[in-house]
């Protein structure tokens, strides 16, 4: 039986502790919330679990084989790095973080302890993506543009910069990270930021509604990513296009399509990435086979870097290289 622990009390929790509930051979124990009775009530929730305080406590009285760390990106306190000095491996939500010297810190010891990890990019465990990734072998690729538009989450840290780090690094991040899993590295980027619509309408709003990204790829490739949070709930387009030789292949979640001169093809999703992404950290966990894992904390670090640049770029109104946040 392998026994989890949760930081954390919010949606992304409950969202994995009920994939977990269908995982045999796994038992969730506890939950560490901000405060002590938030940890209760839902440890209320879960049969034979129980809401700590903090994380030393539910260690006090746990053993653990694994830690879920699902806190909002300003949250991270020093969760990775009392779990690395108990030596429980961690699957940690996407993003990394907010604060860049800290995720730095993680990030070194992460590796000083080659520590077993997993990051929540589950799209890279998605069938649709396996598929498109099929397909862009046979083609050779133009063009790449991937769009995040939807409306602001409704959890109060999202719209705080500090607090979340903006659109791009919390929720664009999932497409960054496929675009560097399907076409390659970046090389460089330039972004663009403004809020036009909402921070007129809420002064607490601090994060900008619009963004413009550009990617230079280190095999030359040109990637345009865009991500607006305007618009009204309910509404929305996710998705990354490549334009290529053989035609348009449109990923969007649930399903990949291409269309080619000859015919028009839709693959609709079977599976259920977050499953499969659970059940890859949980093989490791299990067995120290770590080749299910297709984001560890190491390959987070790089989506990261990625939001680093754009932020850079967009204070310094300049295209900015990957190499200038190398230490
Ligand atoms: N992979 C995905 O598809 C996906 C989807 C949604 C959210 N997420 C990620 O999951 C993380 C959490 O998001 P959420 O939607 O659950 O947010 P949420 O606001 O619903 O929940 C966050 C929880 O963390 C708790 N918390 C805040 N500060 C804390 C602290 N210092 N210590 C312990 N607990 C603390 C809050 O009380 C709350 O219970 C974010 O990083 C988010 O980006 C990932």
């Amino acid at each position: 039986m392998i026994r989890v622990g949760f930081i954390g009390t919010g949606g992304f929790t409950k969202h994995h502790v009920e994939i977990l509930q269908e995982i045999e051979n796994v038992k969730v124990v506890g939950f560490v919330g901000s405060s002590q009775e938030k940890a209760e009530h839902f440890a209320e929730k879960y049969y034979e679990t129980t809401g700590y305080q903090n994380l030393e406590t539910m260690l006090a009285h746990e053993q653990l084989d694994a830690v879920y760390i699902c806190v909002p990106p300003m949250a991270h306190e020093n969760y990775e790095e009392i779990l690395m000095e108990h030596d429980i491996p961690f699957l940690v939500e996407k993003p990394l973080g907010v604060d860049e010297n800290k995720v730095r810190q993680v990030r070194q010891k992460v590796i000083e302890k080659n520590h077993l990890t997993a990051v929540g990019y589950h799209f890279r465990y998605a069938d649709t993506v396996k598929r498109f990734q099929e397909m862009l072998e046979e083609a050779d690729i133009g063009a790449v543009m991937a769009k995040w538009m939807g409306s602001m989450p409704g959890v109060y840290w999202w719209k705080n910069q500090e607090q979340s780090g903006g659109q791009f690094n919390e929720q664009t991040t999932h497409l960054v990270d496929l675009i560097r899993f399907l076409f390659g590295e970046v090389k460089s980027v330039y972004a663009q930021e403004s809020n036009v619509v909402t921070a007129k309408k809420d002064a607490s709003i601090t994060v900008a509604d619009v963004g413009l990204f550009t990617l230079t790829l280190e095999n030359g490739l040109l990637v345009q990513i865009s991500n607006t949070s305007v618009l009204p709930g309910g509404t929305g387009e996710v998705g990354i296009k490549a334009y290529t030789d053989q035609g348009i292949l449109d990923w969007q979640m649930g399903h990949i399509e291409s269309k080619t001169p000859a015919k028009s093809e839709k693959y609709i999703a079977r599976q259920n990435p977050y499953k499969k992404e659970n059940e890859a950290f949980l093989h490791a966990v299990k067995t120290g086979d770590r080749s299910k894992i297709l984001s560890s904390y190491e390959d987070g670090w790089h989506s990261f870097k990625i939001a680093l640049a754009a932020q850079k770029s967009i204070r310094e109104k300049r295209v900015v290289n990957l190499s200038e946040l190398d230490a």
